[in-house]
């Protein structure tokens, strides 16, 4: 379990969900972790876990779509370890109404979270990966970029799906700004997966709707979260070294 040996990576939104099995996933591969999130306990469980695995790991504390805050985690990456070989830009969530309810606080709200926090982080990173002309940058994108089915139909995800097409569009472009530094840029795509927060809503939309989210897959089924952590990994990984501009769908089939 050494495919991530000594490289620094940083993950936002590490401490619940897709964010947290990420971290644990790259901690049993080797990784030294910088771990940012805007909920302190949830985190400090995180950063336990993965120093248990013998992972060195840093913690920022705050609401990354916060310039300043943003600017803390890519700093501490580098006072603590001098580099930063991965980024991955977890962090994202929505409010959801429907379009002719949703008020332009939530609009706003969604395409600040999922949007600007990337961007921040990528912002700050780019420069000391592109001054070692080596690094990876993996984003959260979703199925919905392509719009969700089972949320438009019961609860209204315009504004979500706005902003993992927003994602997949960001890492098109910046992929081809920084290809010449040797620095590539993906999105993993979840479907819908049963993490500690989302799971139970999906499940409740499964037993609610014709078309719900597990009949609506060809897999049948709910992701686990070290499914899409080991898509990650693999971005991250030296052997997805040929790869940039991509978004990798991982969602049981389409
Ligand atoms: N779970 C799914 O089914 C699914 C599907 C497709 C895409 N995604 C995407 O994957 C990513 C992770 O999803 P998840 O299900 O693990 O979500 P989650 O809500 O369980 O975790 C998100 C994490 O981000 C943190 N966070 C939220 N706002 C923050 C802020 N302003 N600053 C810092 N941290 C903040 C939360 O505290 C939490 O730890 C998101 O971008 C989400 O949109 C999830």
């Amino acid at each position: 379990m050494t495919r991530m040996k000594d490289k620094v990576v940083v993950v936002t939104g590490a401490a619940h969900g897709l964010g947290r099995a990420t971290a644990l996933r790259l901690a049993a591969e080797g990784a030294k972790l910088v771990l940012g999130d805007i909920e302190g306990e949830a985190l400090a469980r995180t950063t336990a876990d993965v120093v248990a695995l013998d992972c060195v790991a840093q913690t920022v504390v705050g609401d990354l779509t916060e310039e300043s805050v943003a600017g803390q985690l890519i700093d501490a990456a580098i006072s603590a370890f001098g580099q930063i070989d991965g980024l991955v830009n977890n962090l994202g969530g929505s409010r959801n109404a429907r379009i002719w309810e949703m008020s332009v606080e939530d609009w706003d709200y969604t395409l600040r979270l999922n949007l600007r926090g990337t961007f921040l982080c990528t912002r700050f990173a780019a420069p000391h990966m592109m001054a070692r002309r080596q690094g990876r940058i993996v984003c959260l994108s979703s199925g919905s970029r392509e719009g969700t089915p089972w949320t438009a139909l019961s609860t209204g995800g315009a504004a979500y799906s706005v902003s993992k097409a927003g994602v997949h569009g960001f890492i098109r472009d910046v992929a081809i700004e920084l290809a010449d530094y040797n620095i590539t840029v993906n999105a993993v795509a979840p479907g819908p997966i049963d993490t500690d927060r989302v799971g139970p809503g999906l499940r409740k939309l499964e037993e609610t709707m014709t078309l719900g989210p597990m009949t609506v897959t060809p897999l049948g089924r709910l992701g686990l979260p070290e499914e899409v952590a080991n898509a990650i990994l693999f971005l991250l990984s030296d052997e997805a070294s040929y790869i940039s501009g991509h978004t990798l769908a991982v969602s049981g089939g389409r």
